[in-house]
Protein backbone atom coordinates (compact mmCIF):
# COMPACT_ATOMS: atom_id res chain seq x y z
CA UNK A 1 0.00 0.00 0.00
CA UNK A 2 1.55 3.39 -0.52
CA UNK A 3 1.82 5.89 1.84
CA UNK A 4 -1.20 8.52 0.42
CA UNK A 5 -3.61 5.55 0.31
CA UNK A 6 -2.93 4.42 3.78
CA UNK A 7 -2.94 7.84 4.81
CA UNK A 8 -6.50 8.84 3.17
CA UNK A 9 -8.05 5.33 4.29
CA UNK A 10 -7.27 4.64 7.57
CA UNK A 11 -10.63 3.75 9.34
CA UNK A 12 -10.86 2.38 12.93
CA UNK A 13 -11.58 -0.92 13.77
CA UNK A 14 -13.82 -1.72 16.59
CA UNK A 15 -14.24 -5.36 15.92
CA UNK A 16 -10.87 -6.89 16.20
CA UNK A 17 -9.41 -10.76 16.34
CA UNK A 18 -6.76 -12.56 17.19
CA UNK A 19 -3.91 -13.48 16.44
CA UNK A 20 -2.25 -10.80 17.57
CA UNK A 21 0.15 -8.68 15.07
CA UNK A 22 3.57 -10.05 14.72
CA UNK A 23 7.08 -8.54 16.01
CA UNK A 24 7.80 -6.95 13.15
CA UNK A 25 4.05 -5.56 12.16
CA UNK A 26 4.36 -3.93 15.89
CA UNK A 27 8.04 -3.10 15.15
CA UNK A 28 7.28 -1.23 12.33
CA UNK A 29 4.55 0.56 13.73
CA UNK A 30 6.85 1.59 17.07
CA UNK A 31 9.34 2.52 13.91
CA UNK A 32 7.09 4.87 12.44
CA UNK A 33 5.93 6.20 15.90
CA UNK A 34 9.37 7.25 16.13
CA UNK A 35 9.54 9.71 13.14
CA UNK A 36 6.64 11.63 14.76
CA UNK A 37 8.17 15.15 14.56
CA UNK A 38 9.94 16.59 17.92
CA UNK A 39 10.57 19.83 18.81
CA UNK A 40 14.46 19.86 19.95
CA UNK A 41 14.33 15.76 19.52
CA UNK A 42 13.80 15.72 23.03
CA UNK A 43 12.01 11.94 21.80
CA UNK A 44 9.08 12.39 24.82
CA UNK A 45 7.78 8.89 24.16
CA UNK A 46 7.78 5.53 25.48
CA UNK A 47 5.20 2.68 24.32
CA UNK A 48 3.92 0.01 26.69
CA UNK A 49 3.28 -3.44 25.15
CA UNK A 50 0.12 -5.25 26.67
CA UNK A 51 -0.84 -8.56 26.02
CA UNK A 52 -1.47 -11.92 26.64
CA UNK A 53 -1.91 -11.91 30.97
CA UNK A 54 -1.08 -8.32 31.33
CA UNK A 55 -4.60 -7.85 29.77
CA UNK A 56 -6.14 -9.38 32.67
CA UNK A 57 -4.13 -6.98 34.67
CA UNK A 58 -4.64 -4.46 32.94
CA UNK A 59 -8.55 -4.74 33.60
CA UNK A 60 -8.23 -5.53 37.15
CA UNK A 61 -6.37 -1.97 37.34
CA UNK A 62 -9.17 -0.59 35.03
CA UNK A 63 -11.98 -1.82 37.44
CA UNK A 64 -9.84 -1.21 40.63
CA UNK A 65 -9.43 3.08 39.50
CA UNK A 66 -13.39 2.82 38.76
CA UNK A 67 -13.93 1.80 42.06
CA UNK A 68 -12.18 4.56 43.56
CA UNK A 69 -14.52 6.86 41.95
CA UNK A 70 -17.51 5.47 43.65
CA UNK A 71 -18.89 6.58 46.35
CA UNK A 72 -18.13 3.10 48.62
CA UNK A 73 -15.17 2.56 46.72
CA UNK A 74 -16.77 -0.67 45.20
CA UNK A 75 -17.99 -1.77 41.72
CA UNK A 76 -21.44 -4.20 41.67
CA UNK A 77 -20.22 -7.94 40.15
CA UNK A 78 -21.37 -6.47 36.17
CA UNK A 79 -19.60 -3.41 36.24
CA UNK A 80 -16.47 -5.37 37.45
CA UNK A 81 -16.95 -8.14 34.93
CA UNK A 82 -17.48 -5.35 32.08
CA UNK A 83 -14.43 -3.69 32.92
CA UNK A 84 -12.32 -7.16 33.31
CA UNK A 85 -13.32 -7.58 29.74
CA UNK A 86 -11.94 -4.17 28.10
CA UNK A 87 -8.76 -5.31 27.39
CA UNK A 88 -9.84 -8.65 25.43
CA UNK A 89 -11.21 -6.69 22.57
CA UNK A 90 -7.69 -7.07 20.74
CA UNK A 91 -5.12 -9.31 21.30
CA UNK A 92 -2.49 -6.78 21.53
CA UNK A 93 -2.76 -3.10 23.56
CA UNK A 94 -0.46 -0.20 23.19
CA UNK A 95 -0.48 2.10 25.89
CA UNK A 96 1.24 5.28 24.04
CA UNK A 97 3.05 7.91 26.60
CA UNK A 98 4.09 10.73 26.78
CA UNK A 99 7.63 11.02 28.58
CA UNK A 100 7.74 15.03 29.12
CA UNK A 101 10.83 16.43 29.45
CA UNK A 102 12.14 19.58 30.85
CA UNK A 103 12.95 21.93 28.19
CA UNK A 104 13.14 25.73 28.21
CA UNK A 105 11.83 25.85 24.79
CA UNK A 106 9.55 23.09 24.51
CA UNK A 107 6.75 23.47 26.74
CA UNK A 108 4.45 20.32 27.94
CA UNK A 109 1.63 20.89 25.26
CA UNK A 110 4.02 20.18 22.32
CA UNK A 111 5.49 17.08 23.42
CA UNK A 112 1.91 15.91 24.17
CA UNK A 113 1.15 16.96 20.73
CA UNK A 114 4.11 15.14 19.85
CA UNK A 115 3.36 11.67 21.62
CA UNK A 116 -0.39 12.39 19.80
CA UNK A 117 1.47 12.20 16.44
CA UNK A 118 3.41 9.04 17.53
CA UNK A 119 0.13 7.12 17.94
CA UNK A 120 -1.26 8.25 14.90
CA UNK A 121 1.85 7.31 12.95
CA UNK A 122 1.13 3.95 14.46
CA UNK A 123 -2.45 3.99 13.89
CA UNK A 124 -1.74 4.03 10.10
CA UNK A 125 1.30 1.49 10.25
CA UNK A 126 -0.69 -0.31 11.22
CA UNK A 127 -3.24 -0.12 8.51
CA UNK A 128 -0.68 0.33 6.03
CA UNK A 129 0.18 -3.32 7.01
CA UNK A 130 -3.64 -4.66 6.74
CA UNK A 131 -4.27 -4.57 10.78
CA UNK A 132 -7.10 -3.37 12.41
CA UNK A 133 -6.98 -0.92 15.47
CA UNK A 134 -8.18 1.87 17.30
CA UNK A 135 -7.34 4.54 19.46
CA UNK A 136 -9.35 4.42 23.08
CA UNK A 137 -8.91 6.49 26.51
CA UNK A 138 -12.05 5.83 28.17
CA UNK A 139 -13.03 7.73 31.40
CA UNK A 140 -9.54 6.46 33.28
CA UNK A 141 -7.34 7.41 31.53
CA UNK A 142 -6.47 10.64 32.94
CA UNK A 143 -7.04 9.22 36.76
CA UNK A 144 -3.69 9.12 38.51
CA UNK A 145 -3.86 5.89 39.91
CA UNK A 146 -4.09 4.58 36.03
CA UNK A 147 -0.75 5.96 35.51
CA UNK A 148 0.56 4.43 39.13
CA UNK A 149 -0.90 1.16 38.32
CA UNK A 150 0.78 1.14 34.64
CA UNK A 151 4.15 2.44 35.88
CA UNK A 152 4.33 5.44 35.06
CA UNK A 153 6.64 8.36 36.33
CA UNK A 154 5.33 12.12 37.73
CA UNK A 155 6.94 13.16 34.27
CA UNK A 156 4.60 10.64 32.32
CA UNK A 157 1.14 10.24 30.58
CA UNK A 158 -0.96 8.02 29.10
CA UNK A 159 -1.98 9.52 25.43
CA UNK A 160 -4.10 6.54 25.12
CA UNK A 161 -4.68 2.50 24.31
CA UNK A 162 -4.03 1.67 20.41
CA UNK A 163 -6.11 -1.88 20.37
CA UNK A 164 -4.28 -3.52 17.43
CA UNK A 165 -5.49 -7.15 15.73
CA UNK A 166 -7.00 -8.61 12.94
CA UNK A 167 -10.11 -6.61 11.29
CA UNK A 168 -13.22 -8.99 11.96
CA UNK A 169 -15.40 -6.30 10.67
CA UNK A 170 -14.42 -3.02 9.07
CA UNK A 171 -16.13 0.13 8.42
CA UNK A 172 -16.40 2.19 4.51
CA UNK A 173 -14.05 5.27 4.96
CA UNK A 174 -16.25 8.57 5.52
CA UNK A 175 -16.56 10.87 2.70
CA UNK A 176 -15.72 14.66 3.75
CA UNK A 177 -15.60 17.63 1.73
CA UNK A 178 -11.83 18.81 1.78
CA UNK A 179 -13.40 22.34 1.08
CA UNK A 180 -15.30 23.00 4.55
CA UNK A 181 -11.93 22.54 6.01
CA UNK A 182 -9.67 24.78 4.13
CA UNK A 183 -9.51 28.10 3.76
CA UNK A 184 -6.84 30.13 2.20
CA UNK A 185 -6.17 33.25 4.86
C1 LIG B 1 -7.42 10.91 22.04
C2 LIG B 1 -8.51 10.02 21.51
C3 LIG B 1 -9.23 9.23 22.39
C4 LIG B 1 -10.25 8.41 21.93
N1 LIG B 1 -10.94 7.62 22.82
C5 LIG B 1 -11.89 6.78 22.38
C6 LIG B 1 -12.54 5.87 23.26
O1 LIG B 1 -12.25 5.81 24.46
N2 LIG B 1 -13.50 5.08 22.77
C7 LIG B 1 -13.85 5.11 21.43
O2 LIG B 1 -14.73 4.35 21.03
N3 LIG B 1 -13.24 5.95 20.57
C8 LIG B 1 -12.27 6.77 21.00
N4 LIG B 1 -11.64 7.62 20.13
C9 LIG B 1 -12.12 7.72 18.74
C10 LIG B 1 -11.67 6.57 17.85
O3 LIG B 1 -10.31 6.29 18.05
C11 LIG B 1 -11.90 6.91 16.36
O4 LIG B 1 -11.04 7.92 15.94
C12 LIG B 1 -13.33 7.31 16.08
O5 LIG B 1 -14.17 6.24 16.38
C13 LIG B 1 -13.53 7.71 14.60
O6 LIG B 1 -13.23 6.65 13.75
P1 LIG B 1 -12.24 6.83 12.52
O7 LIG B 1 -10.85 6.91 13.11
O8 LIG B 1 -12.47 5.61 11.69
O9 LIG B 1 -12.65 8.07 11.82
C14 LIG B 1 -10.58 8.42 20.56
C15 LIG B 1 -9.83 9.18 19.66
C16 LIG B 1 -8.80 9.98 20.13
C17 LIG B 1 -8.01 10.81 19.16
Amino acid sequence: MDAISALHNRVSVNLLSEPAATKEQLQNMFKAGLRACDHKSLKPWKFLVIEGDARRRLGELMADVKATTTSDGKLSDEERAKLLKKPFRAPSIIAVVADIKEHEKVPEIEQLLSAGAAAQMMMTAAHAQGLGAIWRSGSLMFAPQMHKGLGLSENQKLVGFLYVGQIKASKKVPHVNVDDFVEHW
